[in-house]
């Protein structure tokens, strides 16, 4: 099919069976390979994507599930200031370190500080509860989130 979608703010399209995973479309035709394969069963959230402002995992996607629908990569958080503080405390702390996860937390965690930005350590875990990390032990990561949560409610250094 010619499927037609927006990717990160631009409209896209490209010839490709409808029945392809969303998550290797993405990596293979489109070289957007910040989006990682975990498990490829809708298990460990790190194939994470937003497709009109939800998280799924795009391991579980069909491409032409997309059609005409606003699809959101790691690639495409943009430089706000929670994206930034994402991405700039989960390096500070540690919070990531083989990297797979990664990306998937920073799309969720992003999504979640949007629409939560008062959210407290524990909603925070609980937000994230999708995101398996194999590495960190968590402990790092919701570190990390909490003094972005606190960026981007302008309460730390920018
Ligand atoms: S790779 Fe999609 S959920 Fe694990
Ligand atoms: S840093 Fe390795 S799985 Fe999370």
């Amino acid at each position: 099919m010619n499927l037609r979608f927006s990717l990160n703010g631009e409209q896209t399209a490209l010839d490709v069976s409808p029945w392809r995973r969303l998550l290797d479309v993405l990596r293979e035709d489109l070289a957007l390979t910040g989006t990682k394969e975990g498990c490829g069963e809708g298990e460990c959230g790190a194939c994470t994507v937003l497709v009109d402002g939800e998280a799924v995992c795009s391991c579980l996607v069909a491409a032409g599930q997309v059609e005409g629908r606003e699809v959101r990569t790691v690639e495409g958080l943009g430089d706000g200031a929670v994206a930034r503080a994402v991405r700039e405390e989960l390096v500070s702390f540690g919070g990531t370190q083989c990297g797979i996860c990664t990306p998937g937390i920073a799309v969720c965690a992003v999504r979640a500080l949007e629409r939560e930005p008062d959210a407290s350590r524990d909603r925070l875990r609980e937000l994230l509860a999708g995101n398996i990390c194999r590495c960190t032990g968590y402990q790092l990561i919701v570190d990390a989130l909490e003094c972005a949560a606190a960026r981007g409610r302008g309460e730390g250094a920018e």
